[in-house]
């Protein structure tokens, strides 16, 4: 362990996580789950120290976090918006919906706002599809969007 990260509580804990999968076949997806639930996301950082902790190629533990959608790279903003792209809600506009969130907050589908306020990110159908277009902002949903909508959403959480 590097001199900053033995001070680190944080990856202590992960250091005592990987101490406990390292018995167990292949266990890096559930060492970066633990890992993610310990720092919130997975930096670059965190990639080297599980690489070698678990004494496996850097460029593996990269391709993992990169492959499933699952993982992220960036810190995630204090809401969390996902859109819904799922049938119901493509067929009813939601790549305007992502285009009008874009507009309103800056950020793509993975970006986080520059205030850290907004993550963005995409589902499959959050099962209100008689709402569609649909996103869900943390735990609400909110449906039948258009720009005046989620202008007026988008302000409840800014205030
Ligand atoms: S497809 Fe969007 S809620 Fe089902």
């Amino acid at each position: 362990m590097d001199a900053v990260q033995i001070d680190n509580p944080k990856f202590r804990e992960l250091e005592r996580i990987i101490g406990k999968y390292r018995t167990i076949d292949g266990p890096l997806i559930e060492v970066l789950h633990k890992a993610q639930g310990i720092f919130g996301y997975i930096p670059p950082e965190v990639e080297r120290f599980v690489a070698k902790e678990l004494k496996i190629p850097l460029s593996t533990v990269h391709g993992v976090v990169t492959f499933y959608n699952f993982f992220r790279t960036q810190p995630q903003g204090k809401h969390v918006i996902n859109v819904c792209l799922g049938t119901a809600c493509h067929v009813k506009g939601a790549s305007r919906v992502v285009e009008i969130l874009r507009e309103e907050l800056g950020i793509g589908i993975g970006e986080t706002t520059k205030d850290g306020r907004f993550t963005l990110t995409a589902v499959r159908c959050v099962g209100a599809c008689g709402l569609a277009p649909v996103m869900m902002i943390d735990d609400e949903v909110y449906g039948r969007l258009d720009r005046e909508k989620i202008k007026k959403v988008l302000a409840e959480y800014r205030e």
